[in-house]
């Protein structure tokens, strides 16, 4: 049921000329992962990987992602799905303008609301401004549970940060480590990782 409402939105977004960026898209990003899983990762928009492919946080990004949620024991068939804030790369993988957010914003709300995650993790500044407002610092916010609209959502560094500034990492693996133990509370009491006994 949640999937093929899913895949109405998915059909909405290939049909989507709300902004300027379906111009310039190759393929829609419109998310991927277990539409089942209790975690909901976000990121800001596809980059050129992403756009050539459809497949969400794919280039070295995304591979890096995968690393941090393997060392967590967790998986995109399993417990995640990931998404964007924006559906359609942006030229030259600048940020989205606040226009280009908002427009493409409802999509994302909507995929919330049929996965219905118990934990939200925001990768990075544009998806922290975008979804919990617009003056915060990932700086000062990552690491910390919010509650928005009922859920647990831990705001953490983007990976192509953590490419940036490998110094970073240290601090993105805490915030994982509260992740994984909120899971462990809400989701699975048996759920172990590697490095989280
Ligand atoms: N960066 C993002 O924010 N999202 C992707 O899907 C890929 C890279």
């Amino acid at each position: 049921m949640c999937e093929q409402e899913l895949n109405k939105i998915k059909q909405e977004v290939e049909n989507c000329s709300l902004c300027p960026l379906h111009k310039s898209r190759t393929m829609v990003v419109f998310g991927d992962g277990n539409p089942k899983g209790k975690i909901f990762l976000i990121g800001e928009g596809p980059g050129f990987e992403e756009d050539k492919s459809g497949k969400a946080f794919i280039g070295r990004s995304g591979q890096l992602l995968d690393k941090i949620l393997l060392a967590c024991n967790f998986n995109r068939n399993d417990h995640v799905y990931i998404g964007n804030i924006v559906k359609c790369r942006p030229p030259g993988n600048r940020t989205p303008s606040t226009e280009e957010q908002a427009a493409c914003l409802p999509y994302l709300e909507r995929q919330i609301e049929l996965i219905s995650p118990e934990i939200i993790v925001i990768l990075g500044a544009t998806a922290l401004q975008a979804l919990l407002g617009k003056n915060l610092k990932i700086t000062k916010e990552r690491g910390n549970w919010h509650i928005w609209f009922n859920r647990f959502v831990m705001p953490t560094y983007h990976p192509s940060a953590l490419l940036r500034n490998p110094s970073l990492k240290k601090d993105a693996w805490e915030d994982f480590k509260k992740v994984i133990l909120k899971y462990r509370e809400l989701v699975d009491p048996d759920h172990r990782s590697p490095f989280v006994k």
